[in-house]
């Protein structure tokens, strides 16, 4: 059978770059035997696999202990391999007698997981366990997904259910928006009016809001690791930052009062980039995320700054002349460089949205290219990492259809099919830059989003379809099979209860 045929038959989402069928399906019963050698980095993320899977969504596995792949056990045998193709890469081969997974990494496992799951269907005491010969590895590094808990807030068992479900599509990258003028989301025990005023708004005459305790920081990181996903916090600055300065105005040029904003939009107050205190406090927090947060890398945001406070502040004017600064992108450009200097002193890298490129990003960052595909190829060829989320495709607040028959959203459209669409390396991007894009991912503003049911709503499917344009090789990426795989995959996301968009599936 060809390879086209064999992944499509076994609908696997997102697709494997090689798969034939083998025709010798296996029957194990249930639960599944898996056989594991022991091991201080592959063992959370098992043991967290096999204690989870179970029906209805998953298939009951036990671990039994370690065997030699060629015991040929009637069950599922894990071996981990360093010389693997790729540091995510595995190998299944399933029957006949046994099935076999080979990684090299903890991600490489929980990932062949997650493909035999899919190809396990539950037959009375038994599992049918489709019979293929897989060699597996992701064509991105950076396959993410961001989600802004600012302008809405969503509880931790919500952000343990998004990164799970990144988790089951291969995903490994959450960009946790943690800040935004609407509404400040973590403790930061030296800043109590972070979170005692920051993270609060009155709506509607009542008072709306949340935030993220150390403890439940510290629960999602670890949930998170042990499904091999990474953690990007985001603390914006310099603008977006109207909840932590109507906390402490005198981070601001004006010295304030502000209130927490209740409508959405840019606003013209801003860290004040001349006075040395602001540098201080906004250390002070990403020296503590850090701690928080064990990934290599710190977003800070840096979009949609207005400069009229920093032309009318003499504070701010003061800096630029001393500096030498010759307008107010290259007092941005300053500030951002001092922050990704401070980062790096802590064995943090700095990521920020494209506009950091205005006035020279600092060396070594990485770009999330949002307002356009062309905003990575400047990136690229500025000599920075590349996150391409392109709002044309990757922005998930954007309608999936017609606005008249869909809950209000932002405005754009960017339906499914689009979402597939969508090829992160840019047209025209010189060929000896495309290693610079390190993958893409979707952003989830959630200014129309009230609760996590319209999170889901917007995520799903477009997610399985982003999905797969990071995973899958480009020449595998065919819509009609996609859909088609897809009528399968989404009974998988109605087991564990996904509220996705239904008429996106016919
Ligand atoms: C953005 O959408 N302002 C990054």
């Amino acid at each position: 059978m060809s390879q086209t045929n064999a992944s499509s038959t076994v609908n696997l989402i997102p697709r494997p770059a090689k798969c034939r069928l083998t025709g010798h399906d296996l029957r194990l019963s249930l639960p599944v035997p898996v056989y594991a050698p022991s091991m201080p980095e592959i063992s959370p993320v098992l043991q967290t696999f096999i204690e989870e899977s179970a029906p209805p969504d998953g298939v009951l596995l036990t671990l039994i202990g370690q065997a030699a792949a060629s015991d040929n056990k009637p069950g599922l045998t894990i071996s981990i391999q360093s010389d693997m193709q790729a540091p995510e890469a595995y190998d299944l081969v399933i029957g006949p007698g046994s099935a076999r997974l080979t990684a090299s990494s903890p991600a490489g496992m929980l990932y062949g997981l997650h493909t035999f799951l899919q190809l396990c269907r539950i037959d009375g005491s038994e599992v049918l366990v489709i019979g293929a010969e897989i060699a597996d590895q992701p064509r991105f590094a950076w396959r993410g997904m961001h989600l802004d808990v600012s302008r809405h807030f969503f509880p931790v068992s919500f952000i343990k259910i998004y990164i799970d479900l990144l988790a089951r599509h291969k995903m490994n990258m959450f960009h946790w928006h943690l800040c935004d003028d609407q509404g400040w989301r973590i403790e930061i025990p030296a800043f109590p009016r972070l979170t005692e005023v920051g993270a609060w708004r009155i709506e509607d005459g009542n008072r709306y809001g949340g935030f993220y305790s150390r403890s439940d920081i510290a629960d999602i990181v670890e949930f998170a690791r042990k499904r091999c996903v990474t953690i990007v916090p985001e603390i914006e600055m310099p603008g977006h930052a109207m909840s932590a300065l109507t906390a402490y105005p005198e981070y601001s040029c004006t010295g304030g009062p502000f209130t927490v904003p209740t409508t959405w939009g840019v606003f013209d107050d801003v860290y004040c980039a001349g006075n040395e205190k602001t540098f201080a406090f906004l250390e002070a927090i990403l020296s503590d995320v850090a701690s928080l947060f064990p990934g290599p890398m710190i977003h800070i945001g840096g979009d949609e700054c207005p400069k009229e406070r920093w032309r009318a502040h003499d504070l701010c004017q003061q800096r630029m002349q001393q500096e030498g600064l010759g307008d107010e992108d290259q007092l941005q450009s300053y500030f951002i460089r001092r922050i990704a200097k401070y980062l790096n002193t802590i064995g943090k890298r700095l990521v920020g949205w494209d506009e950091i490129l205005d006035g020279g990003a600092p060396a070594g960052s990485t770009i999330m290219a949002w307002r356009s595909a062309e905003k990575g190829i400047e990136a690229a060829r500025a000599g920075h990492d590349v996150v391409m989320c392109p709002m044309t495709h990757c922005y998930f607040d954007h309608y999936q259809a017609d606005p008249a028959g869909e809950p209000k959203a932002i405005g754009g459209f960017s339906p499914l099919d689009k979402v597939y669409a969508f090829e992160p390396i840019p047209d025209g991007l010189p060929a000896e830059l495309q290693d610079r894009i390190v993958g893409a991912q979707a952003n989830v503003w959630t200014e129309y989003m009230p609760d996590s049911d319209h999170v889901e709503y917007m995520t799903f499917p477009r997610l399985c379809a982003l999905a797969e344009v990071l995973w899958s090789p480009r020449s595998m990426r065919l819509w009609d099979n996609f859909a088609a795989r897809l009528r399968s995959h989404i009974k998988r996301l109605d087991k564990i209860g996904v509220k996705y968009r239904r008429s996106d599936i016919s």
